[in-house]
């Protein structure tokens, strides 16, 4: 490669994006002294330009959207394919990001030839307990925190049916941080869940649990609130309160998973209250000291689940189909 291609292709890389042009969320968490974290795919981060611009330039976190699921980890019996993840820990690597890793024990995206429904208490806490020490062994040192277990608990606050609990029981939970534990003493483990955001049911359930573990010695550090919302469906007063609830019991708070879906079309009033929601969970969140980080769950509105999940919805992130900056973005900067 000549200097003058090496040097229009750095150029490129940092400064020709739409992202690239005003202040940005990093330099914004940077002085907040919290990490803005984005969940990314390695796919994207190769294929797409401004997606992997706004990646390195606009947070210090990354986390892996579906690549270190148990299923794409292990898409064959017993052959782990690690290329995908490596491939995003490598860009964090580069770009001074740290890693949240997700998920070590989900009920979805499993391998789909494991059938884990005949397997003995045995064999499956052997699959289990092998599945966690071979991953978080792998990127000890490299991923900071992990989301040890994933939605555990059910809407009404019983723990949920999963394959996990069928096959070796609710001790399923403690195992895994233990487990999780020993292959990385460093890493931070967290419990990771949905719905359970303000006070309901569920969260005072995920509390229930939480706390037990704690008094069990269990090694759990943190609680993961996804927040995947819609503008003011949960009041911010009540996610302050469980939030602050939580932080009482010694944990850490990362916000894993936020995005907040509107009505398509949506109308400049919708935006405009996405802001404003949007800039309250951030003002909550560095208002609370136990509250070490705010994950968003996707690139932009180009590259979001939610269209694909719930039919009518979308534009719920910071940048628009376009890469450009929203709304929330500008607000959010100048907080
Ligand atoms: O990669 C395969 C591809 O090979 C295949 O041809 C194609 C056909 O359907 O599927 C592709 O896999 C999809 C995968 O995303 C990667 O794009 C899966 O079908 C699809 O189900 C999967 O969706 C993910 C979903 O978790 C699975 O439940 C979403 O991207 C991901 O954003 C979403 O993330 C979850 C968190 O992990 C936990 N909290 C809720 C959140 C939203 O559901």
């Amino acid at each position: 490669m000549s200097i003058f291609s090496l040097l229009r292709s750095w150029w490129k890389e940092f400064f020709s994006s739409p992202a690239a042009a005003g202040p940005t969320l990093r330099t914004w968490a940077q002085k907040k002294n919290i990490d803005i974290g984005v969940a990314v795919t390695a796919h994207h981060l190769r294929a797409n330009e401004s997606y992997r611009t706004i990646v390195a330039q606009e947070f210090t976190m990354i986390t892996p959207e579906n690549a270190l699921k148990m299923g794409p980890l292990l898409p064959t019996v017993g052959t782990y394919d690690f290329r995908e993840a490596d491939e995003v820990l490598a860009f964090a690597k580069k770009h001074n990001q740290s890693v949240r890793g997700h998920t070590l024990v989900w009920h979805q995206q499993l391998p789909a030839w494991l059938p884990l429904e005949t397997f003995s208490v045995i064999e499956a806490q052997h699959v289990l307990d092998d599945h966690i020490t071979k991953v978080v062994k792998r990127y000890a040192g490299q991923i900071g925190y992990w989301d040890v277990v994933n939605e555990a608990v059910a809407d009404d606050g019983a723990l949920r049916d999963t394959p996990w609990l069928r096959s070796i029981g609710v001790s399923y939970i403690t195992n895994a941080f233990q487990v999780a534990h020993a292959a990385d003493p460093q890493a931070k483990l967290f419990y990771n869940d949905y719905g359970g955001e303000g006070m309901n049911k569920k969260s005072d359930a995920i509390y229930v649990l939480v706390r037990d573990l704690l008094r069990d010695k269990v090694p759990l550090h943190g609680i993961g609130l996804q927040m995947h919302l819609r503008p003011y469906e949960v009041p911010i007063e009540e996610i302050a309160h469980n939030i602050r609830r939580l932080a009482a019991l010694g944990l850490e708070i990362h916000i894993t998973e936020l995005d907040l879906r509107l009505a398509l079309p949506a109308t400049s009033r919708d935006q405009e209250q996405q802001a404003q929601y949007f800039e309250d969970i951030f003002q909550l969140a560095i208002a609370e000291p136990a509250c070490r980080a705010i994950v968003l769950w996707g690139v932009s509105d180009a590259t979001s689940w939610i269209p694909g999940y719930f039919s009518g919805y979308g534009e719920a992130l910071v940048f628009d189909e376009q890469y450009r900056p929203k709304a929330a973005h500008r607000r959010l900067v100048e907080l």
